[in-house]
């Protein structure tokens, strides 16, 4: 399916609920890490690009998608003729989740009551954006918008229907690429995401 493009000219008010945001305690995280991270992105991008939760440099720069993740998913996207810029992007999880260790902070997945938690935020901004199609990255951002929590090794590269009905074409999250150990397991999982991107690109044509 082809899906039309918006113009995002349009300004959404979104400061709000990023203001209302810095004082969540719906869940514990906001304890520890720096400060949310809300999402950012013209207000009625036709794409929502959804991540898992900030990691240690977006909890430091309150910016989605900055450090090396974000980094490695802006090359991808470059390739893939998916243009970032125009895309709202957010994360399922709002708090960075880390376990203190020495002078580093190693980052901890959020559980499924975390999720659940923070996804009256993302509902927030998917009523707001209202995106025509949306892209989970990874496990956690496929449970918060779909309600599935499963594998996605099977899901990648499909478009499954979220919860409010729109749809979600499921990939990998970026990090997952540079976990790869080998350079020929690095190259072909990159070259699903890569094609999983290429789709977005396509659908939102
Ligand atoms: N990983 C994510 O899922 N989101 C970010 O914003 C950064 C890293």
């Amino acid at each position: 399916a082809r899906i039309t493009q918006r113009l995002h000219d349009t300004q959404v008010e979104t400061a709000p609920v990023r203001d209302a945001l810095q004082s969540c305690t719906r869940c514990p995280l906001a304890a520890t890490a720096t400060q949310a991270v809300a999402g950012e992105g013209p207000a009625l991008a036709a794409l929502m690009i959804v991540g898992e939760q900030p990691g240690d440099f977006e909890d430091l720069a309150g910016r989605p998608f900055v450090g090396p993740a974000g980094q490695a998913f802006d090359a991808l996207a470059i390739e893939a003729g998916l243009d970032r810029s125009a895309a709202y992007v957010t994360n399922a999880v709002k708090h960075f989740k880390f376990q203190p260790r020495g002078k580093r902070r190693i980052h901890q997945s959020p559980n499924a009551s975390e999720v659940q938690h923070c996804r009256w935020w993302l509902t927030r901004e998917i009523a707001e954006v209202q995106p025509a199609l949306m892209l989970a990255l990874g496990a956690t951002a496929a449970l918060a918008l779909t309600g599935d929590g499963s594998k996605i090794t099977a899901r990648r590269g499909t478009v499954e229907r979220g919860l409010d009905g729109r749809p979600v074409l499921i990939t990998y999250h970026p990090a997952f690429l540079l976990r790869q150990q080998g350079d020929a397991e690095r190259t072909k999982q990159t070259a699903l995401m890569r094609a999983d991107l290429a789709l977005a690109a396509e659908m939102l044509a």
